[in-house]
């Protein structure tokens, strides 16, 4: 930027981080009028990106923001998680009313019922007990104003604490005798082939860079691949549009004890500048989708914002990046047609491979049936707890909208599966197998990644840690 560019930003009342002065701006005066018209009077790497698509439009495929955590804070004070749950109960409620709204009682009325009453309503679960001699579950409800109990004669599994479910039911003395439970669920999406050109959609999560275990090789494979320097699969490199990286971009410094000892970058800018020399090479036509997880430079608690402008201020010089927050909601345009993509980093998942003895393996069955859970629940951590919150007045862990991709990455396995025509993708690691995970019994799928076609919704898992690229069909569910 030139001195008198300097000046002009200044007399108009807009700093500039020293980061950015040498950056090249090419209409001053417009960037100015923008900042203006938004109240901003500091311009740096961040906000300069923001600036970026007002330059791109006319593109025929773009990246349209649903659900996405712009800031916000919470003093985190009781009346703080009463409105979070508040919202989070209104909202799957709603949901709930559009499904199967017809004679939905409020939980006070249940219990003014005469006894043999037939009821039906909506209720949060506040807690889940099976009777001693095994025959009966006991769930302990509630909805905003009052709470009741409610038996049923068979083992649901599905059912979990904070989830928000119609039940139907038959009134009795102190208790709703269950016949039936209906979930919030996801819709089914249409299927249907697009009227696109074939393009794809790559799925990349859990890099670590800064880790003495980041795969680097195969990464670079992966990076003369997408840039059509490697014969298999050329054409799908050739023709894909948009990469999804669902967090963990760093190793992080600090995230666990003893860390430091099990890193080769020791410097948590260093390590996202590393990043940024690596996703500079891939083509600038590829939408590149960034979001955080529990490793990156942010707070741990959910929703997690965009990355940092300071950490990772040399990755918002790339223009071909749509930074976004954990977790998010967005559609993937191609051709004027919406692919309707959630994207959470996934640590809610653990949770449930811990607490659920039948999921204990962490299989890539459990892990789906984990994940079809969330989407069943509407909710990315159905119970209370499953993941750190910040009791926001929104709870961005709901799923307003049915997805046709639900993305995550976190448990270092690779999968893709399908539940209800919502194409379920669990993207794999960058690095190979730590101390903890050897502790643990657990063996990542290093370097896969899951493809979809955006036209077709086809789908498969791309090898880069051989020889060759290959197709790796260890993952992949019906
Ligand atoms: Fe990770
Ligand atoms: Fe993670």
């Amino acid at each position: 930027m030139q001195e008198e560019d300097l000046s002009k930003f200044f007399l108009n009342g807009i700093l500039v981080d020293a980061a950015i002065q040498s950056a090249k701006i090419d209409n001053v005066d417009q960037v100015i009028k923008t900042l203006k018209e938004r109240n901003i009077t500091f311009l740096d790497q961040m906000i300069l990106h923001d600036l970026y698509p007002e330059n791109k439009s006319g593109s025929e495929y773009s990246v349209e923001i649903i659900k996405n955590y712009e800031g916000g804070t919470s003093a985190s004070k009781p009346a703080d998680w009463t409105a979070y749950f508040n919202d989070r109960f209104n909202r799957i409620k709603n949901i709930l009313i559009n499904k199967d709204g017809g004679g939905l009682m409020s939980i006070s009325q249940v219990k003014n019922m005469p006894s043999g009453s037939d009821v039906k309503f909506i209720a949060m679960i506040s807690s889940v007990s099976i009777s001693p001699i095994k025959k009966f579950m006991i769930l302990d409800i509630e909805d905003n104003v009052s709470s009741y109990r409610a038996i049923s004669s068979t083992i649901n599994q599905d059912l979990m604490q904070d989830q928000i479910v119609i039940i139907k039911g038959k009134k009795s003395k102190d208790a709703v005798f269950i016949n039936e439970i209906n979930f919030p669920d996801i819709q089914v999406r249409n299927g249907k082939p697009l009227e696109i050109e074939d393009s794809y959609a790559l799925f990349l999560s859990d890099v670590h860079v800064g880790s003495k275990l980041f795969a680097r090789e195969p990464l670079e494979k992966f990076i003369k691949w997408i840039n059509g320097e490697v014969e298999e699969y050329v054409d799908i490199a050739r023709l894909t549009k948009f990469i999804v990286i669902t967090g963990d971009l760093v190793d992080g410094i600090g995230v666990y004890p003893d860390q430091e000892k099990e890193l080769n970058i020791t410097d948590l800018k260093q390590q996202y500048d590393e990043l940024y020399s690596i996703l500079n090479k891939i083509p600038k036509h590829i939408k590149i989708l960034i979001s955080q997880g529990n490793h990156d430079a942010t707070h741990i608690a959910e929703p997690q914002p965009r990355l940092d402008s300071f950490f990772g201020g040399e990755l918002y010089k790339l223009e071909n990046a749509v930074f976004l927050s954990n977790p998010y909601q967005v559609n993937l345009v191609v051709g004027g047609h919406k692919t309707n993509l959630l994207g959470y980093h996934g640590f809610s998942i653990t949770y449930f491979v811990n607490t659920i003895s039948k999921y204990n393996k962490m299989t890539t069955d459990d892990v789906i049936a984990i994940m079809k859970l969330q989407l069943k629940s509407r909710h990315l951590a159905p119970t209370h707890g499953s993941t750190q919150v910040v009791p926001l007045t929104q709870d961005y862990l709901v799923i307003d909208e049915t997805p046709d991709i639900y993305a995550a990455g976190h448990i270092h396995k690779t999968l893709m599966s399908k539940y209800k025509e919502t194409i379920l993708v669990n993207a794999s690691c960058w690095q190979y197998q730590t101390s903890y995970q050897k502790k643990y019994g657990i063996d990542p799928e290093v370097a896969k990644v899951p493809v979809i076609n955006l036209k077709t919704k086809d789908y498969q898992i791309l090898d880069f840690l051989g020889e060759k690229v290959q197709i790796y069909k260890k993952g992949i569910k019906a």
